[in-house]
C-alpha cells in the first residue's frame, strides 16, 4: 500500500499505528416472545460496588471514568450473552428477522471460528488458504450464532439496509476494496454474502453509507476518495446519476499525516439533502445537483473523525411539530448532535511516542433548521474517544465504548471507559442531562461496535487495538464476546408499565405502512392502570436499524410518530390501541425497515417490524 502524501520519516515512525489504517418474531410482527431477559446471568453480570476501574486503570485513572455501581433500576445491567462468537463484532446491523450480520476482516489470520466442513477462502495477502469464518450472523432471539463467507476483505467497510431489507455492504482493503456484497436475510438458515459482479467506481475503505429516499445508498469517501457515488446504478447507460462525483469538502477536510476526517458523519435531512460532517466542519450537501448549499460554523474543541473518532446522530425527529395532519407541509426541526473526539495531533503523538492525549470530554449541539444554527457546547462527565451513540426507543441517548486517552488506529489509546452515559436531549437543567450508569468489565476499545436491539437492549461486541487477534501477553486482548446492555427501562419493576404491541393494524398488507397513512397498534400493560389515559405519556417511535462501525451509526434515525388518539380495547382488561400517523415523505423516513417501539412513562415494550413503503 501506498501513503503518497506522507513523508517516509513519518511512515517509519509510525509504521506500527499507521497499519491500522494502512493496512412477529419471524420476518414481521411483535418481538414480544423474546425471552431475552431469561437470558442467565453469567459472569458478565457484576455484584454491586466492584472496583472495576482498579482492574483497567492502574494508577493513573482518569476520575471522570472511575466506574461504580447501582441498582439495575438506576444503572442498567450487563449480562455476557456469549464468551466468544469466534470473531470480533467490528461491524454490526440488525436485520428485521431479529438477526444481527457482524464481520471483522479477512486478512489479519484464522479466526476462532471454523468454517462448514469443505468452505474455504484463498485469501488475497496474509493466509493463503483460510477455513475460517470472518463473518456471523447472530440470532438475538436463541442468543446462537453461524458462520457465514466473506469472500474478500470487508475491514473498516460501510453499509446500509436497502428498501427491501437486505443489507449493503460496500468497499473494504486490498481485493475487497471496491467491492459491493450483499445480505438478504432469511429463515431457513441458507442464506449467506453474495459478492455482486459490479464494483464500485473506485476503491474506499472508511467511507460512510446512507440510504436515500428513492432507495438508493450513497457511498462517501473513503481514504484518499474525495469523491461520493450511488448504488444501484441507472440502468441508463451514461446516465450522470452513474459517475462518480468530485467532493472538494473532503479533501479539504484532511489533516495531513492523520487525516481525522474518515468515515464522515451523513445524516439525511427531511428536507431530502445531506449533512455531512468532516473533521470540525459541516454542510449541507445537495447530492442530486452536486452543490453545497449551507456551511455551518465549525464544532469547537476537538476533532471528531476518524482517527480523532467522535460519534454523530441526528436527535428524534418529532412528527408533532407542525400540525396534525398526515399531510403536514412542515418540517420537523432537526438538531444534530456530536460527541466525544480527540485534539488533533493525538494520532501521532499515541503512535509515535506511546503518548495517549487527553481525549475530548464535549458534545455538541446544532439546530440544522434555525436560520443561522451555531453549536451549543455541553460537557460530558467523562472523556471519551471512540463513543458508540445510540438512540433509545425514549428518545434519549446512550453513549457506550470507548477510551478517555488516545485516539482510534492501533495501539492508540488507552484508559478504556466502562460506564455507559446516558443523556436526556429535552432535559431543560444542563447538569441533569447526562447520567453515569452501570459499568462493563470489558474494555471496548478500537474496532469495537454497539447497536440497539429490537427489545430495547444494546448489544456490545468487539474490540481488537492490534494488527492480528492478540490474546494474550498485551493489555486488552482481541475479544470475541458478545454482551447486552439493558438501559435502566428494562429494569423488572417497570414491567407494569410496559406496552407490549399484539397487532399493528395498517391495512391490506401485513406490517406494510403507507407514507401519510393513519394505522393504529394493540399493545398491552399491566394490570391496575389508572383509568384516565394520558396522552403525554405515550410516544410512539419508529428506529431505523443502523449499520455500526468505528462509533458511527450509519443510517440511524429515529421518528416519534405523531398520536391522533389513544383508545382502551373494549373487553379487555390490558389492551389498548393507539393510532398514529405515517411519516408523510420518503425524505423523513427513506423506505424500508424500521423497529415500532411503543413508548409509556418512558419504559419502551419490545418492538414490531414495519415497512414503509
Ligand atoms: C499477523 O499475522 C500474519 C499472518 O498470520 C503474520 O504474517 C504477521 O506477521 C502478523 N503480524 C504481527 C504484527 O504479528
Ligand atoms: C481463540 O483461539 C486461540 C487458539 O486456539 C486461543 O488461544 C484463544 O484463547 C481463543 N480466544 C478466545 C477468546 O476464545
Ligand atoms: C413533540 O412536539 C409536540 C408538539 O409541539 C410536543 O407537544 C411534544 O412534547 C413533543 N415531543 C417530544 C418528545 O419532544
Amino acid at each position: 500500500m501506498a501513503f503518497q502524501n506522507l513523508s517516509s520519516r513519518f511512515i517509519l515512525i509510525t509504521i506500527f499505528c499507521f497499519l491500522t489504517l494502512s493496512s412477529t418474531v419471524t420476518v414481521f410482527g411483535s418481538a414480544s416472545s423474546l425471552p431475552l431477559d431469561d437470558i442467565p446471568e453469567g459472569d458478565g453480570v457484576f455484584p454491586s460496588a466492584f472496583p472495576f476501574q482498579i482492574r483497567f486503570h492502574g494508577d493513573d485513572i482518569d476520575p471522570k471514568t472511575a466506574a461504580y455501581s447501582v441498582d439495575y433500576a438506576t444503572g442498567g445491567q450487563w449480562a455476557l450473552l456469549q464468551k466468544s462468537i469466534g470473531v470480533s463484532a467490528m461491524h454490526m446491523q440488525v436485520m428485521y428477522n431479529n438477526k444481527v450480520v457482524i464481520f471483522d476482516r479477512t486478512d489479519f489470520g484464522p479466526s476462532n471460528l471454523t468454517l462448514p466442513p469443505g468452505i474455504c477462502r484463498h485469501n488475497d495477502k496474509v493466509l493463503q488458504v483460510d477455513c475460517t469464518a470472518h463473518s456471523v450472523l447472530y440470532d438475538i432471539t436463541t442468543n446462537t450464532y453461524r458462520p457465514l463467507t466473506v469472500q474478500t476483505n470487508v475491514w473498516c467497510s460501510s453499509g446500509a439496509v436497502n428498501a427491501d431489507g437486505t443489507l449493503v455492504q460496500t468497499g473494504g482493503y486490498n481485493a475487497g476494496d471496491d467491492k459491493i456484497r450483499l445480505f438478504t436475510p432469511c429463515n431457513d438458515d441458507k442464506c449467506d454474502w453474495v459478492e455482486l459482479p459490479q464494483i464500485l467506481t473506485v476503491e474506499r475503505w472508511y467511507s460512510s453509507d446512507q440510504i436515500l429516499p428513492d432507495g438508493r445508498v450513497i457511498i462517501v469517501g473513503g481514504r484518499r476518495q474525495f469523491s461520493y457515488e450511488f448504488f444501484p446504478k441507472s440502468p441508463v447507460r451514461n446516465s450522470p446519476s452513474n459517475n462518480v462525483v468530485y467532493f472538494p469538502f473532503l479533501k479539504e477536510t484532511t489533516d495531513p499525516k492523520e487525516e481525522n476526517n474518515l468515515y464522515p458523519f451523513l445524516h439525511l435531512l427531511p428536507d431530502g439533502n445531506l449533512f455531512v460532517f468532516a473533521n470540525q466542519r459541516s454542510i449541507i450537501l445537495d447530492y442530486v445537483h452536486n452543490r453545497i448549499i449551507k456551511e455551518f460554523p465549525q464544532i469547537p474543541g476537538e476533532k471528531r473523525t476518524y482517527p480523532s473518532t467522535g460519534s454523530s446522530l441526528m436527535l428524534p425527529l418529532n412528527l408533532s411539530n407542525g400540525g396534525r395532519g398526515s399531510s403536514t407541509s412542515s418540517s420537523p426541526t432537526v438538531e444534530v448532535l456530536i460527541c466525544g473526539g480527540a485534539k488533533g495531533g493525538s494520532y501521532i503523538k499515541a503512535s509515535q511516542k506511546g503518548v495517549f492525549t487527553s481525549a475530548s470530554s464535549t458534545c455538541g449541539r446544532l439546530r440544522v433548521t434555525d436560520p443561522n444554527p451555531q453549536w451549543v457546547m455541553e460537557e460530558m462527565p467523562q472523556h471519551r474517544v471512540m463513543p458508540d451513540m445510540l438512540l433509545l426507543p425514549t428518545g434519549n441517548v446512550i453513549i457506550l465504548n470507548g477510551a478517555a486517552k488516545g485516539s482510534a488506529g492501533w495501539e492508540c489509546a488507552d484508559n478504556p471507559v466502562v460506564n455507559p452515559l446516558l443523556y436526556t436531549p429535552n432535559e431543560p437543567d444542563l447538569k441533569k442531562r447526562f447520567t453515569l450508569l452501570n459499568p462493563t468489565a470489558i474494555p471496548r476499545m478500537y474496532h469495537s461496535a454497539a447497536t440497539l436491539l429490537p427489545d430495547g437492549r444494546i448489544l456490545v461486541g468487539g474490540s481488537n487495538p492490534h494488527v492480528n487477534y492478540s490474546f494474550t501477553g498485551v493489555k486488552y486482548p482481541t475479544d470475541l464476546s458478545l454482551e447486552a446492555f439493558s438501559p435502566p427501562y428494562k429494569a423488572p419493576q417497570y414491567d407494569y408499565l410496559r406496552p407490549t404491541i399484539s397487532s399493528v393494524d395498517v391495512g391490506p398488507i401485513q406490517n406494510v405502512v403507507s407514507y401519510g397513512q393513519e394505522f393504529s397498534v394493540t399493545f398491552d400493560m399491566g394490570l391496575f392502570q389508572p383509568s384516565d389515559i394520558i396522552h403525554k405519556e405515550y410516544m410512539v417511535a419508529m428506529v431505523a436499524p443502523s449499520f455500526n462501525t468505528h462509533s458511527f451509526g450509519m443510517n440511524q434515525r429515529l421518528l416519534m410518530l405523531n398520536i391522533v388518539d389513544i383508545q382502551r380495547v373494549q373487553y379487555s382488561l390490558v389492551a389498548r390501541k393507539v393510532t398514529v400517523y405515517a411519516p408523510s415523505t420518503k425524505n423523513i423516513a427513506p423506505p424500508g425497515y424500521y423497529m415500532l417501539f411503543v413508548v409509556h412513562q418512558g419504559i419502551p415494550g419490545p418492538a414490531a417490524w414495519i415497512k414503509m413503503k
